[in-house]
């Protein structure tokens, strides 16, 4: 066996995690679900939602026949939302010819949301097959081991690293290999401050040998992410409910519902107008502190406006992309962080609702 995954797998037997919950019961729809989750998330954040998505989703049928806004639902807070759309989609096609993952890279290549590494992991966690994986964290591992040092998003980079990858995969034990090296990349191999006297390859690490673990992966060049601002309308009736619309489908947040985002520069009343609420009926009109949330290529600057109004104007319906969203938060959207935030701050801004008669 190559020298590298037998470090690997005897590591493994001793350090590597064994019991996370889509180790357990492994099939190919649980590993396809937790890797989407784990694409962009920690590990931690992600157990409860995998928790829940399952005990809601038990499988792929079930998230067939789910309305994509429950699916977006359980996916509040984590993020990326294009994974929860696409996930959706992929489960539709899936129970749509017959209910079975494909088992080829190409075929699970072809769903939407699966990538090259997403296939190889399912194949190699959930199929028993000899397939490759290359995360983030596997990058890193292989980087420093064979001393890759130029970035690691070059296209020559990335078939170089692909092909160790698919070098050092054994054909045994291939789910514990790959198990074990995405730990080592998570637990040992870290970004910042690895831990080389504990780690199994250190004996022929590359970038260990060379004094060049910190300097690999070449970090980013950061460029200063630009920062927009924007407006949240938090227009809030008698009975406590809150205006929200329905996000595009496309763009940040696609398919999440939210308080009416505007430009600064537009008027309150502008913004009132639009519902059909008139400057006469706001009782009061808040602001809190600009808040920023960070996406992966710009900042966002969030000013929250908080409006209390008389009543519910009458054109606002539980329809066509706007509804009246109570407090208790019992309806199964799903919410962007800052929506969340707004709405979970109502009482701190206008004071506990009155008492119901
Ligand atoms: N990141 C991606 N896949 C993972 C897995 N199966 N376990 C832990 N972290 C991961």
């Amino acid at each position: 066996m190559d020298w590298l995954a037998g470090k690997l797998l005897a590591w493994f037997d001793e350090c590597g995690r064994k019991a996370l919950p889509w180790q357990q019961d492994a099939t190919p729809y649980r590993v396809w679900v937790s890797e989407i989750m784990l694409q962009q998330t920690q590990v931690q954040t992600v157990i409860p939602y995998f928790e829940r998505f399952m005990a809601r989703f038990p499988d792929v049928q079930a998230l067939a026949a789910a309305e994509l806004d429950e699916v977006l639902h359980l996916w509040s807070g984590l993020g990326y939302y294009a994974r929860a759309r696409n996930l959706h989609k992929t489960a539709i096609m899936v129970a749509n010819s017959g209910g079975k993952f494909p088992t080829s890279a190409a075929s699970l290549e072809a769903l939407p949301g699966i990538g090259r590494s997403t296939a190889g992991a399912i194949r190699a966690l959930a199929m028993g097959q000899r397939a490759a994986i290359l995360d983030g964290n596997v990058k890193r591992v292989l980087a420093r081991f064979h001393g890759v040092s130029s970035p690691l998003t070059g296209t020559d980079t990335l078939r170089e690293l692909w092909n160790h990858a698919e070098a050092h995969t054994p054909a045994q034990r291939t789910a514990s290999y790959t198990q074990a090296i995405m730990d080592l990349g998570a637990l040992v191999c870290t970004r910042r401050a690895p831990q080389c006297p504990s780690c199994p390859l250190a004996e022929r690490c590359v970038a260990l040998a060379t004094q060049r673990v910190d300097e690999i992966p070449q970090g980013k060049r950061s460029k200063a992410k630009p920062v927009r601002r924007t407006r949240l309308y938090v227009i809030t009736a008698p009975n406590r409910a809150c205006l929200l619309e329905r996000r595009p489908d496309h763009g940040i947040w696609g398919g999440l519902w939210s308080p009416p985002q505007r430009q600064p520069e537009r008027s309150v009343e502008a913004v009132c107008a639009e519902f059909g609420i008139s400057p006469s009926a706001i009782i009061e009109h808040r602001t809190a502190p600009v808040f920023r949330h960070s996406f992966t290529h710009f900042h966002l600057d969030i000013e929250p406006h908080y409006l209390r109004i008389k009543q519910q104007p009458a054109q606002v319906t539980d329809s066509g992309g706007q509804m009246w969203y109570a407090p208790d938060g019992a309806a199964p959207v799903g919410l962007s962080a800052p929506a969340a935030r707004l709405l979970a701050s109502l009482d701190e801004v206008f004071g506990e609702a009155p008492a119901k008669g």
